[in-house]
């Protein structure tokens, strides 16, 4: 089953509960990019909007931590009631004990990595991931073009779960759209997340329909 996975980041924030409603009504999760303006050069949201989303949100939260120091907030988002929390493989020096602390909260853990770094990089920590974040752009601003080097990357990755026979899903993040979506999934895609593609739709349902295939 394909999920789909609207990013928070490109909604309109004057009517947030707009927006929510729409990945309510049709979409899986809700993919919430935090940015600390030091791991990437923008600043997005942080706390208060995530607990403001969590009252209405009826269907799963995906956090993705673009900051530093992600194992400092682990409890936090895990209070919050997000289901699924993940961080950049080199923002941090304890990857292994931060995903396991992510586990122990009941959450399930991903590891995310950006364009450039390599997908062998991931292969000592994919039995503690839930889920693995490839970006398809680099980390940081929403609306990129998406990079085509992508589908060989979700190839490899793929080859290397089914070797190692774990359950690990593979999420796709950045310039996600209908026309790369069914390419995606072929390669080995589970999770599709799409800001811009959906909210800046006339009509975001139509799109997130369309990205099922
Ligand atoms: C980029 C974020 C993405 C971004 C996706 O740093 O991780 O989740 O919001 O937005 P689009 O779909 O517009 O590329
Ligand atoms: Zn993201």
């Amino acid at each position: 089953m394909i999920q789909i996975a609207p990013s928070m980041l490109a909604a309109d924030f004057l009517h947030l509960d707009k927006d929510v409603e729409i990945v309510n009504e049709n979409a899986d999760l809700f993919h919430l990019d935090i940015m600390d303006g030091v791991f990437v050069p923008n600043i997005s949201y942080g706390f208060p909007v995530v607990e403001a989303i969590a009252t209405v949100a009826r269907k799963p939260m995906d956090a993705h931590l673009m900051i530093v120091h992600p194992e400092k907030y682990i409890e936090r988002f895990a209070r919050i009631g997000v289901s699924m929390l993940s961080f950049h493989l080199n923002a941090t020096d304890k990857p292994a004990q931060t995903l396991l602390h992510i586990r122990e909260t009941g959450m399930k853990a991903g590891l995310v990595i950006n364009p450039d770094m390599p997908v062998d990089s991931l292969y000592p920590y994919l039995h503690l991931c839930d889920y693995i974040i490839l970006m398809s752009v680099y980390a940081g601003f929403g609306g990129q073009k998406f990079i085509d080097d992508t589908y060989g990357r979700i190839r490899t990755l793929k080859a290397e779960i089914d070797r190692q026979g774990l359950p690990v899903q593979i999420e796709v993040d950045g310039g996600v759209c209908p026309a790369n979506a069914k390419a995606l999934v072929d390669a080995g895609a589970e999770i599709l997340v799409a800001g811009s593609a959906v909210f800046k739709a006339e009509d975001p349902a139509a799109v997130i329909a369309s990205m099922r295939g």
